[in-house]
């Protein structure tokens, strides 16, 4: 029997028990005027309790908890148990859903999810930025009111999500690239995954440009080479003749060696580890070299001025950061015509090293300037083909310095000259004991 039962039934018993006693030791009278004061008491005590109650339940307040004696307690304190039983659960529920939420959002891709309309039912902050949506402001729009693009509308439409889709011009530049594809689920709804393939576009766009100007770099000499070829093959020539074709091949070839030669000194710079932090240059070696190179390099057409700091030196890898300044001063010697001087720097700075060459030559374009480093990339084209240059140099140039943490500085003014400054950041930045006299 349920506790309700049994105490009404027990409270009726007790009434009864006490009018039946009234009744014999007083009056049938008195019996009956107990009676109805004890039912009415009863009646207005539940009364007030069922308003408590439906006040309870119409305005409920979470932790608030009415007293009442006997079954009235009871109730109240039942249903504060299953308030917070159901409070608990929905607090979980929340947290899995905050915890999902924030799992979408840190992903790198958009992702939006799509009601049995089409219509915007969510989408994370990437895919605001994707498709220029705000979660808040574009809820329940139609998505193809957002994203018109007329290729999304009809990939939508289509139905056929087995391939993705690429949108160009999206973004709030309208310069990036998407990946965009679409995955059904439930009950007709779909999520639109969008990734950003900007650069990973712009990096095959880069690699095919390579391929092209590596194949035309070398067809070029090739094609002079194979004229030679077929001239000496089929033209009587004297001696003093054939002396100067095999010169003018042995130039070319030559030329195709640098141009390969460079090749290969970028390509293992990209795939080589990080240069050691703690492995002192020779740095007084690297500019003894560098002076002699320079000097022959020259034969005396150029005033040459080193003025260095020798016991300044930086850390990594000594090859590579002869190979990279050493391709700065001979650029400075071969893009300044005879007479012209060429001054060499190399001092401490600031808690770092700076490097510097300055020169009085052609100067560069200040628009050629910022492209300078690319790879294939000259001011004159038949100047530096003439002075044996590859067009790679300064791509090595830059390679290097970014292995070494270094920067790059350019300012140059045209038919004044140049300077090339490189500035290495303090943790390379070392000191040498000065050598025993
Ligand atoms: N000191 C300089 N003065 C003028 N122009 C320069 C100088 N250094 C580099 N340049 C320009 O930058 C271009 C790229 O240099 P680099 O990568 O070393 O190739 P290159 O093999 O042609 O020397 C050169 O072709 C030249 O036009
Ligand atoms: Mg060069």
């Amino acid at each position: 029997m349920n506790i309700i039962w049994a105490r009404s039934i027990v409270s009726v018993v007790l009434l009864a028990v006490l009018c039946v006693v009234v009744g014999a030791l007083v009056s049938v009278k008195a019996a009956l005027v107990l009676a109805i004061v004890l039912l009415l008491a009863q009646s207005f005590f539940s009364t007030f309790h069922k308003q408590q109650l439906w006040r309870l339940l119409d305005a409920p307040v979470y932790g608030e908890v009415p007293s009442a004696p006997g079954i009235w307690g009871e109730i109240y304190y039942r249903l504060h148990k299953l308030a917070k039983r159901w409070h608990a659960q929905v607090r979980q529920v929340e947290q899995q859903h905050s915890r999902f939420i924030q799992a979408i959002q840190a992903s790198p891709n958009g992702v939006a999810m799509l009601d049995d309309h089409d219509q915007i039912e969510w989408c994370n902050a990437i895919s605001e930025l994707h498709f220029g949506l705000d979660a808040k402001r574009d809820l329940r729009q139609h998505i193809t009111h957002l994203v018109r693009q007329p290729d999304f509308v009809r990939y939508l439409n289509s139905h056929r999500y087995e391939e993705m889709l690429i949108m160009r011009g999206m973004g709030d530049k309208r310069q990036n690239v998407l990946s965009v594809q679409v995955f059904p689920y439930g009950e007709n709804r779909k999520l639109v995954l969008s990734q950003d393939i900007t650069e990973l576009e712009r990096t095959d766009a880069m690699r095919r440009d390579f391929v092209a100007n590596v194949s035309h770099e070398l067809k070029t000499p090739l094609t002079v080479l194979s004229g030679f070829l077929e001239t000496m093959r089929e033209l009587p020539l004297n001696e003093a003749e054939r002396g100067r074709y095999l010169e003018l091949m042995e130039q070319q070839a030559s030329r195709m060696r640098h141009i390969v030669n460079d090749l290969l000194v970028l390509a293992k710079l990209e795939g080589d580890n990080k240069p050691p932090s703690d492995q002192m240059i020779d740095m007084r070696a690297v500019l003894r070299h560098l002076k002699h190179d320079a000097e022959s390099l020259s034969s005396d057409h150029h005033k040459i001025a080193f003025d260095v700091d020798e016991g300044l030196t930086v850390t990594g890898v000594e090859t590579e950061i002869l190979s990279a300044l050493g391709n700065l001063v001979t650029n400075a010697i071969r893009y300044t015509p005879d007479g012209g001087a060429i001054r060499v720097n190399w001092q401490a700075s600031g808690g770092g090293a700076v490097f510097s060459v300055t020169d009085s030559g052609l100067g560069i374009p200040a628009a050629d300037i910022p492209r300078l480093t690319e790879r294939f990339y000259r001011v004159d084209r038949s100047r530096s083909r003439d002075t044996g240059g590859t067009g790679l140099g300064l791509a090595i140039v830059k390679h290097v310095l970014q292995r070494h943490d270094a920067q790059l500085e350019v300012k140059s003014e045209e038919g004044r000259g140049s300077t090339f400054t490189v500035r290495f950041p303090t943790y390379r930045t070392a000191r040498r004991q000065p050598a025993p006299a």
